[in-house]
């Protein structure tokens, strides 16, 4: 019966119908066992990832934060995100348990029956801080991008209690809750460097005042070169703080324009910089571009939080990273503004910064 109604699926508007409107999403397309890929899914020959791209070779740091305050840990952090804007971290501090159990609550959540996730769309949804939604931004993109996703930006403990799906939303809070303290430490590292002595009320507000975070679902693809999981693009956090499951696709940009993979370390997190944070120390740590692959014989998932300064913020380089004369690169802007900015188009690398450029 699957094929059937995979072969019923054809014309652009039926594709959009079936996997935006009524919310089943790529894993729906995915689970009718197509043989080849709807065009509107099929991306242009340079945003395809082709293995000649790749440096098998190199990999991004991995960083042990057992003996935290070896000062050898700081200056390894510190020296990961100037150069590579990107590393992983092992003995962090979140209970492996808390993190197996948002991995098995990703998997509820995009399990429930697409008439219950459509519930989450951005039109049916009764908060604009929950949303299930596909691809990045299909109105404005010219090829979707093959991954579902569900997004939970964090307002209260009581919003989240009130708004947030049942099954997911105590597993969740546990994991941003025992989150907390590792994301602290590597910002009050990272603010050292910068000659920040110390986080106040104001400093942690743009530098950690808000949190999002996404539950990623990227289905088996039947034709996984032709399309992506996620185009090149650069966060718009500070921090990005990711749980990958063990199947693996995540790339940077390193040098010369190749892509470097980021394999599955069992029990570890992903850190990544992102441009609030590069714009906040005048550039001196690097939001690098990323993508995802898309699989074809696996289907993966992925856990960001992004922490970012609030809404409200104005953000723009630290007076203490100007101090010594150097000159600002990046303006003041309303972080809402920023957000908007990025938001308003479909992934395009690192062009998103250039908004707060001077
Ligand atoms: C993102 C992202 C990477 C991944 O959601 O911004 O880059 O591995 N995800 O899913
Ligand atoms: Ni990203």
């Amino acid at each position: 019966m699957a094929t059937t109604i995979a072969a019923s699926i054809t014309s652009s508007s039926e594709i959009t119908e079936f996997v935006i409107s009524k919310g089943n999403g790529v894993k729906g397309l995915s689970e009718m066992g197509l043989k080849s890929l709807p065009k509107e899914y099929i991306q242009p020959l340079e945003e395809r990832m082709s293995m000649s791209q790749i440096m098998p070779q190199e990999s991004i740091p991995i960083i042990d934060m057992s003996s935290w305050d070896d000062p050898n840990v700081a200056e390894s952090i510190c020296n990961a995100a100037e150069k590579w804007g990107f590393f992983q971290i092992t003995n962090h501090g979140v209970p492996i348990e808390v993190l197996e159990s948002v991995k098995e609550a990703t998997h509820r959540f995009f399990g429930l029956p697409a008439e219950e996730k459509r519930k989450l769309l951005k039109e049916n949804s009764p908060s604009n801080n929950v949303r299930f939604g596909t691809s990045f931004n299909p109105e404005a993109e010219k090829a979707l991008e093959w991954k579902d996703y569900l997004s939970l930006f964090y307002v209260s403990e009581d919003e989240a209690s009130a708004l947030w799906p049942p099954v997911c939303r105590d597993q969740v809070l546990e994991y941003m809750k025992s989150s907390e303290a590792v994301i602290k430490r590597l910002l009050e590292a990272l603010m050292k460097r910068l000659n920040v002595k110390e986080i106040d009320e104001m400093k942690e507000s743009v530098l950690m005042g808000s949190k999002r975070i996404n539950f990623n679902y990227y289905p088996t693809c039947p034709n996984p070169e032709l399309t992506v999981g996620v185009g090149r693009h650069s966060d718009v956090s500070t921090l990005t703080i990711l749980l990958q499951d063990d199947i693996g696709g995540l790339y940077v940009k390193g040098d010369n324009d190749r892509w470097i993979h980021v394999p599955p370390v069992s029990g570890s997190l992903v850190i990544n910089v992102g441009d609030a944070l590069q714009i906040m120390s005048n550039g001196r740590y690097k939001s690098i571009e990323h993508r995802v692959a898309a699989n074809g014989s696996k289907n993966r998932i992925s856990v960001p939080i992004f922490v970012h300064p609030r809404p409200c913020d104005m953000i723009g380089p630290f007076p203490e990273v100007l101090e010594g004369g150097e000159k600002a690169a990046y303006k003041q802007v309303l972080y809402s503004d920023y957000i908007k900015h990025f938001f308003s188009k479909a992934h395009d690398g690192k062009n998103t910064v250039e908004f707060a450029k001077i």
